[in-house]
């Protein structure tokens, strides 16, 4: 295992990733972590990550100086080079203005880490300060115009330091050099995979749970249902899954869900039918926020009265990934976050977390899914708001309108998938906007809803574009939904990128 220290850099969740596409398992940890707690994680090398601050500012982040005594091979990368200079005694400088952006670095004799690439080669720069002067035993390894020290080393205590940032891809041959670090200087045997972690994550619950019981709060969706399934296959009839239906879900979701953990995976699974108290509470309002508030607490009314039925639970699972772990700070990374997919438990409830997917990416968890059985339509399925199909029908919600968005979301999906394109759009889904307008249809006038079509491509959800649909797709869509759904006689694609907008209409 790789540790990475976080020193607050935006790259660092990336330093993990690109460890782990070398088939070495690495995770990322508070700089806060001691010596001791090092030693007994047993790491085959450190990379300490970027950061910030300068390490002259007060209050400038640290991490325990015993680290650089425990023997293990360190990498610093930008502030954790500079980090590393300090402490042996080398000087860094304060800056009095940035460099980011592309350079070209020079190497000097053949360092181990730049083994097998060019003499000059282009790497990423963000940072202020730099080192000035390395320690003694230290040799500069490259070098830049504006950063003579550009890489340093002291091969014979295996440390190791650059500037610049190889995890991120502008630096030419930064995975490489990662690969010679975890390789070369750690000798990591590179044959971690998806399968060891099953392994690992089954026993360590095991472990942790013993003869006590755990509680799953499904939604269906992938880290949810991943999760199930992996803490089913460490302790099986000790766990029991609860999925609410709040009545705004898609077309054949509850069955769906139902089928594989009731049926195929055989699971304690508790589904409760909350439809009528969901709907009734959001008869007659309209506004967007209050909406989401009422579906939010009304779940968790539901859950709790569920959860007090059941004796004797010890554990709560929840599928937090390591990004949300990320997004709400290392050293924060037990807080149950408000908007957890199934609408935020609430955090009085006297549970024990289990959170086995919070070292893992999402394209990991999907990989994770399908090793553990799950059916492709879990694993990947788009993502789709706790609130549901409630914030897709815009204004006061009617069991009307709820059919309309429910056949016309899975119309949509139908001719996505037949087209092939379900890899390539991120998010897809139709809205229905509270306006009427005047059709013709036969020889008949209509005055029926007008439906939208919302397709996006995405990384994560943050920002994104609207998919460009090929036309003769949109035109198959158009007529479908026209001809196959009541009420509906106009269809209209929504062209426009968040920001400005949102992916969802409410
Ligand atoms: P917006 O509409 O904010 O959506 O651009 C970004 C992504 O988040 C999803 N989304 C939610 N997911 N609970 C969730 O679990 C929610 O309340 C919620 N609201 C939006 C949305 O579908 C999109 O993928």
């Amino acid at each position: 295992m790789i540790l990475v220290l976080d020193f607050g850099s935006q790259y660092n969740q990336l330093i993990t990733r690109r460890i782990r596409e070398h088939g070495v398992y690495s995770e990322l940890h508070s700089h806060k972590i001691t010596a001791d707690e090092v030693k007994a994680m047993n790491p085959k090398g450190i990379i300490l990550s970027g950061g910030p601050h300068s390490v002259y500012d007060d209050n400038s982040f640290r991490c325990d100086p015993e680290l650089f005594e425990l023997g293990v091979p360190i990498l610093g990368i930008c502030y954790g080079m500079q980090l590393m200079a300090l402490h042996f005694g080398g000087e860094v400088s304060k800056a009095t203005n940035r460099e980011y952006g592309k350079a070209a670095i020079d190497l000097n004799q053949n360092p181990v880490l730049f083994a097998e690439t060019p003499d000059r080669q282009t790497v990423w720069m963000s940072h202020g300060d730099k080192v000035i002067k390395t320690p003694e035993a230290f040799q500069t390894d490259a070098t830049s115009p504006s950063t003579p020290i550009a890489a340093m080393s002291n091969p014979d205590r295996q440390l190791y330091g650059v500037q610049f940032h190889p995890e991120v891809r502008h630096s030419e041959y930064g995975q490489q050099l990662l690969k010679h670090f975890v390789y070369d200087v750690c000798n990591c045997q590179g044959n971690w995979t998806i399968e060891n972690f099953i392994e690992m994550e089954a026993e360590n619950i095991r472990t942790k749970v013993g003869e006590r019981k755990v509680l799953c709060a499904l939604s269906g969706g992938v880290d949810s249902s991943v999760v199930a399934a992996l803490i089913d296959k460490a302790i099986g009839e000790q766990l029991t899954c609860i999925f609410v239906d709040h009545g705004l879900l898609r077309k054949n979701e509850a069955d769906e869900v139902t089928k594989t953990f009731q049926d195929d995976f055989n699971m304690n699974f508790i589904k409760i039918d909350a439809s009528d108290r969901f709907l009734s509470k959001l008869e007659g309002v309209d506004d967007p926020e209050q909406k989401r508030k009422i579906i939010g607490n009304e779940f968790i009314y539901v859950f709790d009265d569920e959860a007090d039925k059941l004796k004797d639970i010890d554990f709560l699972a929840q599928g937090t990934l390591y990004t949300d772990v990320i997004e709400s700070g290392t050293d924060t990374a037990q807080t149950i976050k408000s908007h957890h997919n199934v609408g935020g438990l609430p955090e009085d409830m006297q549970f024990e977390l289990i959170e086995p997917l919070n070292t893992l990416f999402k394209d990991e968890v999907r990989e994770l899914g399908v090793q553990l059985g799950l059916p492709e339509s879990i694993v990947r399925r788009q993502p789709f708001p706790g609130p549901g199909l409630a914030i897709r029908v815009l204004g006061e919600i009617t069991e009307e309108k709820l059919a309309i968005v429910r056949e016309s979301d899975a119309i949509l999906r139908e001719e996505i998938a037949a087209a092939g394109l379900e890899r390539d759009i991120w998010q897809y889904f139709t809205v229905l906007p509270d306006i009427r307008s005047v059709g013709v249809m036969g020889d008949a006038r209509t005055y029926d809803y007008t439906i939208g079509i919302r397709a996006v491509t995405s990384v994560d959800g943050m920002t994104s574009d609207w998919a460009r649909i090929p036309w003769d797709v949109l035109e198959k869509i158009s007529t479908r939904l026209v001809n196959d759904v009541a009420h509906i006689n106009r269809v209209v694609y929504d062209i426009t990128s968040k920001p400005p907008a949102t992916i969802e209409w409410e």
